[in-house]
């Protein structure tokens, strides 16, 4: 039998769920990666690609994993298996459930440690540490970072307890309350930093051009394909995070519309955060597309040299951690909820237990940065290989098998009754998205992300 309810409580509100559930989206994704990968690909042209994905592929799925949610009401686990069982299909369905947990546990191993970062920067920044910083200034104040494991494990640690404190405290108390505060904080913050961005004058029209100004030549198939995989991770899809705030949605809320809020909020933010830092970056004669040092090494010197950086740096910084924030409790949901529905414990005692494993593997991602930065699989340090395997092997796949579950697996009258849009055609129109586009479309960025297409391609040449 499905519940009604969940255990672990609900939403109070819609207006709740959208808040919490853009807080799960909104994150590293948004502020630091896409400003790089759309500066990397070319501009305006790549953005019209990425908001393609979102609306064709991102919405779809997010309904999806929203529906699946509300209607196993229980953790993605026991969700799956339920609505399966229901529908007279293979108990294996859990094991969908099973690598979303895993996943999501996966991540916030690593993703505590570079929001830790992200921390230490904030009294870097604001204490005026970059004022008048050089490239090799900025490259070697990193590096004192990084090269430093106890100060890694330092902000790691605070970062894992102020997650798990807030999860501990539950659905209301804990997630609903925190992103009331978090989510407008950010958008503020976002806000402020666009404004200040904006009285660069030339360089900010600039990056509007850049950013909205579509130059195709410039697309090619594989910038297709990465602005797929990231409207994939942006909106916190594949792994279970969705669908376990799905299951602490009242009865009556209508999917459609919180999916497409919530997907037009994170979509709204990642552009911000191109307006917020592409002006400083041109204003200072800097590279866009230098990859994983733009934030810490090419932003810095940015602040380092504008009037009043300090402050708005290290208002940047903070506002990274609270995005990453709202998107580490998402992460370890699935997970807690899991616990405390199988071991008959309570949900502190799970966050705790959870936690403290979390943070044992992310010491191994610290160590990736210095004393282990020797240590390789498959030429890959231990970082590599974990961001590797969950974000392109996990989420991918995850979020191919919600579209086949929710699309093929499931009768039409179960989605249709769950979903409840009003609409038949726009009934029609999900249903087509994810039992075609939305599975093809995954299989191309799936094959991309594990390297298959280029070793095709190369293997077509011979
Ligand atoms: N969407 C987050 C970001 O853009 O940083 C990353 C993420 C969070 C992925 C939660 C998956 C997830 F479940």
């Amino acid at each position: 039998m499905r519940p009604t309810k969940s255990m672990h409580g609900q939403w109070s509100s819609n207006w709740a769920f959208i808040l919490a559930a853009t807080g799960a989206a909104v994150g590293l994704g948004n502020i630091w990666k896409f400003p790089y990968i759309t500066g990397e690909h070319g501009g305006g042209a790549f953005v019209i690609v990425y908001l393609l994905c979102i609306a064709v592929i991102g919405i779809p799925i997010m309904m999806a994993e929203v529906m699946l949610g509300r209607r196993g009401r229980q953790n993605p686990v026991a969700s799956l298996q339920t609505i399966a069982a229901e529908e007279n299909k293979s108990g294996l369905w859990r094991l969908l459930g099973w690598s979303g947990v895993l996943a999501g546990f996966l991540i916030l191993s690593y993703y505590s440690v570079i929001a830790g970062q992200a921390m230490a920067y904030i009294p870097r920044t604001f204490g005026g540490m970059f004022n008048g910083v050089t490239a090799d200034g900025a490259h070697s104040l990193y590096q004192s970072l990084t090269a430093d494991p106890e100060r890694l494990l330092a902000w790691h640690t605070v970062f894992m307890v102020g997650t798990m404190v807030l999860v501990a405290r539950g659905v209301k108390s804990g997630l609903e309350r925190s992103v009331q505060f978090l989510m407008p904080a950010l958008f503020l913050i976002l806000l402020l930093l666009v404004a200040y961005a904006s009285n660069t004058g030339e360089h900010f029209t600039r990056a509007i051009h850049f950013l909205f100004n579509p130059d195709f030549s410039k697309l090619t198939g594989k910038s297709v394909l990465v602005a797929m995989g990231h409207a994939f991770f942006s909106l916190s899809l594949g792994m279970g995070a969705i669908m376990i705030y799905g299951s602490y949605l009242p009865k009556d809320t209508s999917i459609l519309k919180v999916s497409v809020a919530i997907s037009i909020a994170d979509t709204l933010v990642a552009l911000l955060a191109g307006l917020a830092i592409f002006p400083l970056v041109f204003a200072n004669g800097l590279e866009i597309g230098v990859g994983p040092g733009l934030i810490f090494e090419t932003l810095p010197i940015a602040f380092g040299h504008m009037d009043g950086g300090a402050f708005f740096g290290g208002m940047f910084f903070l506002l990274l951690v609270l995005a990453a924030w709202s998107s580490a409790i998402s992460l370890i949901e699935p997970a807690v909820t899991w616990v405390v529905e199988n071991k008959g414990v309570s949900r502190v005692y799970a966050s705790v237990t959870l936690g403290v494993i979390t943070w044992l593997l992310g010491v191994l991602t610290i160590f990736s940065f210095n004393i282990g930065s020797e240590w390789k699989l498959f030429d890959k340090t231990f970082f590599d290989l974990l961001g590797y395997v969950t974000a392109n092997i996990m989420l991918p796949l995850g979020g191919l098998f919600i579209a086949i579950f929710s699309g093929w697996v499931m009768h039409q009258h179960a989605t249709r009754e769950e979903l409840g849009i009003k609409y038949n055609f726009m009934y029609q129109l999900w249903r087509f998205l994810v039992r075609w586009v939305t599975p093809v479309a995954v299989i191309i960025v799936f094959l991309n992300a594990v390297g298959l297409i280029d070793n095709i391609k190369d293997w077509l040449h011979y």
